[in-house]
């Protein structure tokens, strides 16, 4: 084994907004579209739109708050999305930026020039264009060399960059690479679908992956890893190029097509996800335990994907055999919901500094696809 990671880095958004603020602005949307839509659904034509509720977010989900680029515009009921003016060609995409925002973070860590980083990977759920890659941009940003590519696995995107990382370093193409997630989470979200609006938020996360050789003294030593897909319609956004070749399929428009795979933003059965994830996720985590001859309950911590608490609670559970406590599986999403792939780069970031030399923990991402990635992770200090 030859890579380690050196470091992290996490850009946060300033604005944040809470469930209450949130179900403010989808009420008073939900009022507006009622009173519009009142003679077609007095006629039993159309069916009255419902109210969220906090308490019900906060209990069906974990989420409290979420992190947002962009807060009045989804707060409004007449726009009910983010506004993020479009940009030149000649100023820096804001994808790029914030995923700069973030590597400067981990490089600065590690004590790592941008010159010495030979890689960049940007690997996200949604990526702004199709070419050329954000990471090419962020490799000019930043001033690194060698080379950069965009690699997008969903919520899993950021275990399979440092599978990816991991494997470019054994085959010598590069002693550094950068791992970044730049994840604008609420561009792709419905913010008119009362069964998703509270899912997710914005943030950047990124991951020094380097050659033992030349990583710091102190760093993660990686004693095994295992990434697993398998196709599920249940977690989709149909969003792309073909889009426009298809004028006819227009799924942009909130309520309708809400539940139905036209739409092009993010859809899914979440109790179907939460069904079938857990067991995998728990099954995958078990197996390479075993693999690698690890105890699950000697590990000191699990830094697991952010989308719901239950779920964490209960994948941790199976794993382990017992109720666990908050500090072995932290939790981040109250904060900053649904980060996608960032989201156990946000936990393992901000819950890693009291490992001692030798204490062992799992970086675990999971989601659409579906796809799964574990990383085991040892202390060297
Ligand atoms: N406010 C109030 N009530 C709501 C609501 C809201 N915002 N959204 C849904 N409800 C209602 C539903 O209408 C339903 O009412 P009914 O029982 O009268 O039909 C009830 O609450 C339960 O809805 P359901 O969708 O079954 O909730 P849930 O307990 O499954 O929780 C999720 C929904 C999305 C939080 C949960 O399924 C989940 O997180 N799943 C995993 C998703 C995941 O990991 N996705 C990965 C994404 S990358």
């Amino acid at each position: 084994m030859t890579a380690v990671i050196s470091s992290t880095g996490l850009w946060t958004p300033e604005q944040s907004i809470s469930n209450e603020e949130l179900v403010e602005g989808f009420n008073a949307y939900v009022d507006k579209w009622n009173t519009e839509n009142a003679v077609a659904i007095e006629a039993g034509e159309l069916e009255a739109l419902t109210y969220s509720n906090a308490a019900f977010i906060e209990k069906a989900s974990g989420i409290k708050s979420r992190f947002v680029i962009s807060k009045d515009p989804i707060l409004n009921p007449d726009i009910m999305a983010p506004r993020i003016p479009a940009r030149s060609n000649e100023d820096p995409s804001i994808l790029a930026e914030i995923a700069a925002h973030a590597a400067k973070q981990a490089l600065e860590a590690a004590g790592r020039k941008a010159e010495d980083v030979g890689a960049v990977i940007v690997a996200c759920s949604n990526l702004q264009r199709g070419y050329p890659a954000v990471a090419v941009e962020v490799q000019s940003i930043l001033g690194t060399s060698g080379f950069a590519f965009d690699m997008n696995v969903a919520c899993s995107s950021a275990t399979f960059g440092i599978e990816t990382a991991r494997g470019l370093i054994a085959g010598g193409q590069a002693k550094s690479v950068l791992v970044v997630n730049p994840e604008i989470c609420t561009a792709h979200l419905n913010f008119k679908d009362r069964d998703a609006h509270f899912i997710f938020g914005d943030v950047a996360t990124a991951i020094l992956v380097e050659h033992i050789d030349v990583a710091p003294k102190a760093h993660w030593e990686i004693i095994g890893s295992k990434l697993i897909t398998q196709f599920s319609n249940n977690i989709r956004n149909n969003f792309g190029f073909l889009n426009h070749t298809a004028p006819e399929d227009d799924g942009m428009q909130g309520e309708r097509g809400r539940k139905g795979l036209t739409d092009k933003l993010f859809v899914q059965n979440g109790r179907s996800v939460f069904k079938e994830v857990v067991p995998m996720v728990a099954k995958l985590i078990n197996e390479e335990c075993e693999t690698h001859g690890i105890d699950p309950n000697n590990l000191k911590r699990m830094w697991l994907h952010q989308a719901n608490l239950n779920m964490n609670v209960l994948i941790a559970k199976k794993v382990l055999g017992k109720d666990v406590e908050i500090e072995q599986a932290p939790v981040v999403l109250d904060e900053y919901a649904n980060t996608s792939s960032a989201g156990s780069i946000i936990a393992f970031h901000k819950y890693s500094d009291d490992f001692a030399e030798g204490e062992t923990g799992l970086i675990c991402s999971f989601g659409a696809g579906y796809s799964a990635g574990a990383i085991f992770v040892k202390r060297v200090a």
